[in-house]
């Protein structure tokens, strides 16, 4: 059943979890999410970006998700707006059926200047305002996303802005989480710990200095019962990126977010993790491979069953690693 996000996430800090929370577009990638929550009994959240919104249409969108929760009558499924950029945004999604939406307003409606600190309460408490009185749930964004190597904005994948960042934009304060928790009464708080979205995250395995795990647990400390979200978690496995490299691909080397610091953060508040780059990485590996070893073969089907399988064996992966199994 459709079930509310706060819901999901108030069960998971109570019981020590985490929920990957992953992006899809199309059939397939909704069948791989469902299939694996569905073996490991885990809860599910499936988010939809504006760019999903885009690629599939709307109403596309609400039928996917709301065929998933028909197909799977028993597992919890919360329908997650992904990066609202504006009331506006977060409203039409509430409209649409959605039980989650993100208000990010780290940047300003164009996507691309950072906002003020009064614009990012200002925008995030009128959300608040308008999607508890319709029993929705709403994460926040507070510090921008983007490099501590590069010192840039995530703008890789078409996301956010490109200007150069001190290190104190790209940090989110725990002070300032306070008092953003406090004037907005959000329920979860996206923060800036280095991540970026997209493949090229690293430019080696990270450690400490360019991937802030210590701040979650500053964070943590100081607003213990809101529940925090990780953006940008994609693992970016080095298997996946031999593979895609084998059959054609042309990926430079780079490094996601390892596991094992996820795992880490878990335990210091992060309760959901948004997941998207891996599913498109292990998709397109499998679709590459399938490919080059059938050049006869024509049907779609033939070459996105593969796929939707190495999309279902990296959410399975994820459910289990971050504590999932029979949580739903
Ligand atoms: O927000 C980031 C997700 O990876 C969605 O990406 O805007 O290309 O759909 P997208
Ligand atoms: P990745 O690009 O690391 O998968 O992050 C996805 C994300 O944060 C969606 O909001
Ligand atoms: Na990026
Ligand atoms: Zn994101």
């Amino acid at each position: 059943p459709l079930v509310s996000m706060r819901q999901l996430l108030d069960h998971a800090a109570e019981n020590g979890y985490g929920i990957p929370a992953f992006n899809v577009n199309n059939l397939e990638q909704v069948q791989a999410v469902m299939t694996a929550a569905d073996e490991v009994g885990a809860p599910v959240i499936l988010q939809a970006s504006a760019g999903a919104r885009k690629y599939a249409g709307e109403p596309f969108i609400k039928h996917l998700i709301e065929a998933a929760i028909e197909s799977w009558p028993n597992v919890p499924l919360v329908m997650h707006q992904d990066h609202g950029q504006s009331p506006t945004v977060c409203r039409s999604a509430i409209d649409l059926g959605f039980s989650s939406v993100m208000m990010d307003g780290s940047l300003e409606a164009d996507g691309k200047t950072i906002a003020s600190y009064d614009y990012n309460v200002d925008v995030t408490k009128q959300v608040v305002d308008l999607a508890h009185a319709r029993g929705v749930t709403v994460e926040g964004e507070l510090g921008c996303l983007g490099s501590l190597e590069t010192m840039r904005g995530d703008k890789e994948d078409g996301h956010g802005t490109e200007s150069t960042m001190t290190r104190e934009q790209l940090l989110t304060d725990p002070e300032q989480a306070a008092d953003f928790v406090k004037r907005t009464q959000l329920d979860a708080l996206a923060i800036a710990i280095g991540t970026s979205h997209g493949a090229y995250k690293f430019t080696r395995k990270p450690t400490g200095d360019i991937l802030a795990i210590d701040r979650i647990k500053e964070i943590h400390r100081r607003i213990p019962n809101t529940h925090l979200v990780m953006h940008g978690s994609s693992s970016v496995p080095q298997d996946l990126l031999a593979e895609i490299r084998k059959y054609g691909g042309a990926l430079k080397e780079t490094y996601g977010v390892p596991v094992e610091e996820i795992q880490e953060a878990i335990k210091h508040g992060v309760r959901k993790i948004n997941i998207d780059t891996d599913i498109r990485l292990a998709m397109t590996a499998a679709i590459r491979k399938f490919m080059a070893e059938n050049p006869e073969k024509f049907d779609p089907r033939d070459y996105l069953k593969p796929a939707r399988e190495a999309a279902k064996k990296i959410c399975r992966e994820r459910y289990l690693q971050f504590g999932c199994e029979g949580q739903a």
